[in-house]
């Protein structure tokens, strides 16, 4: 069946203002996930925020069994959480690392990941070991396999990094870490909604997305992944009234699954409204969408490859969604200013955010162009025919 793309369209009410393709900053709501919660902010309003949230009950479970779907886990395995970063780091710095532990992972990290395994290395004496990409830039996988030894405490990796279409491989690392009963954190912040993830086939112990990127979801959302089996390997770096029960004045208990990870206040409102966007994810069905997104990309680097001047930057043996590029004279500031008064929307992707990666790939500041399935033909001809005109060609 052709993809419907008018539906898709209709069902996005922010096509009508802009040419959005800050995708992998934040998606345009779909109109079900802005009804959702509008119509718990409403509820709120009218009844009580702690009624609301009671009389919605069962709409707030949904979210979870929705990521349950999406990821192919149980409930059970997910902590919902503020945004993709929190959700890292409650695996990240529930893991019990010792002086001379070793962390491996990837040039292309992102920055707030990196940050926080430089906050440990500092406080414990962890190492951090960068393993080397291949020709494509993604993660060497031989190498990753040549670095593992008794010190190895944990695999890290970011699936899609913040600044480009590479996409690394996940499934690959997965094996690796099973095959050696290493404990893998995958960061799934940009691929999540992005492309099919299923914890099952990639092996990961532990999972951190985020709701408003490619899942189309609202500001302020995200969730972890806890494999069960996985549990007892973390400690909660904090915990609260919801996370643990005050059994006796020196006593408490965890909760049994991974909402001991959660917090007991949170933003019901978003939560319930990611679960409503990660439904309609599912509905149009991302095994569906993610080849779509890949052709959008790969004709909006073709178009601006054949500009002089530009400077196509995308890594990877499989590239996704995300298209970064820079030009000679024009810096990325200006270009996305002047794209800004078309109403179309970028980003920049300054080099701090992946900033080993950008270090030795030698990237300058870079535009990042993300589109998504709701983006069209159309769309890429215009936007091309914008920068060109910009460009004065
Ligand atoms: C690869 C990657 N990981 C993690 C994050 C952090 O996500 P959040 O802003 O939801 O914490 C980002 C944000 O852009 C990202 O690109």
């Amino acid at each position: 069946m052709p993809f419907d793309l008018d539906r898709a369209r209709r069902d996005t009410p922010g096509c009508e203002r802009v040419l959005h393709f800050n995708n992998a900053g934040a998606s345009l709501m779909p109109s079900p996930v802005l009804t959702a919660l509008q119509n718990h902010l409403s509820l709120e309003a009218e009844i009580g925020g702690y009624e609301a949230h009671a009389s919605e009950r069962n709409r707030y479970e949904a979210t979870y069994h929705a990521i349950a779907r999406l990821l192919n886990c149980e409930s059970s395995e997910v902590a919902l959480v503020e945004n993709a970063t929190r959700a890292w780091d409650m695996a990240f710095y529930g893991l019990r690392f010792k002086p001379g532990d070793k962390v491996l992972t990837h040039r292309a990290s992102y920055v707030s990941n990196y940050l926080a395994m430089l906050h440990v290395s500092r406080r414990t004496g962890i190492k951090i070991d960068v393993v080397p990409s291949d020709d494509f830039g993604q993660l060497d996988v031989d190498e990753l396999e040549r670095r593992i030894d008794d010190r190895v405490k944990l695999i890290a990796l970011t699936q899609v990094p913040t600044n480009g279409g590479l996409v690394n491989p996940a499934i690959e690392v997965g094996d690796v870490a099973k095959a050696n009963g290493i404990p893998y954190l995958l960061d799934a912040c940009q691929s999540a909604g992005q492309l099919p993830l299923d914890v099952e086939a990639i092996g990961c112990d532990f999972l951190s997305a985020t709701g408003r990127k490619y899942l189309r979801g609202p500001r302020g959302t995200g969730f972890l992944y806890v494999r069960t089996a996985s549990l007892s390997l973390l400690e909660p770096p904090f915990i609260d009234l919801h996370a643990a029960t005050w059994t006796s004045r020196n006593e408490y208990s965890l909760k049994p699954d991974a909402a001991r990870f959660e917090s007991w206040e949170g933003y019901v409102a978003g939560k319930i409204a990611l679960g409503v966007a990660v439904d309609y994810a599912l509905k149009w069905g991302v095994e569906t969408t993610w080849p779509r997104l890949q052709r959008l990309a790969a004709d909006l680097r073709s178009g601006l490859s054949e500009m002089p001047g530009i400077a196509v930057h995308d890594a990877g043996r499989v590239k996704g969604a995300i298209v970064t590029f820079s030009h000679e004279r024009v810096s990325a500031g200006d270009l996305k200013t002047r794209l800004a008064e078309q109403d179309i929307n970028v980003s920049i992707s300054p080099n701090e955010y992946a900033r080993i990666d950008s270090e030795e790939r030698g990237l300058p500041e870079i535009i990042r162009a993300s589109v998504h399935y709701y983006n069209s033909d159309e769309e890429i001809d215009r936007f091309c025919g914008a920068v060109r005109s910009i460009l004065g060609g």
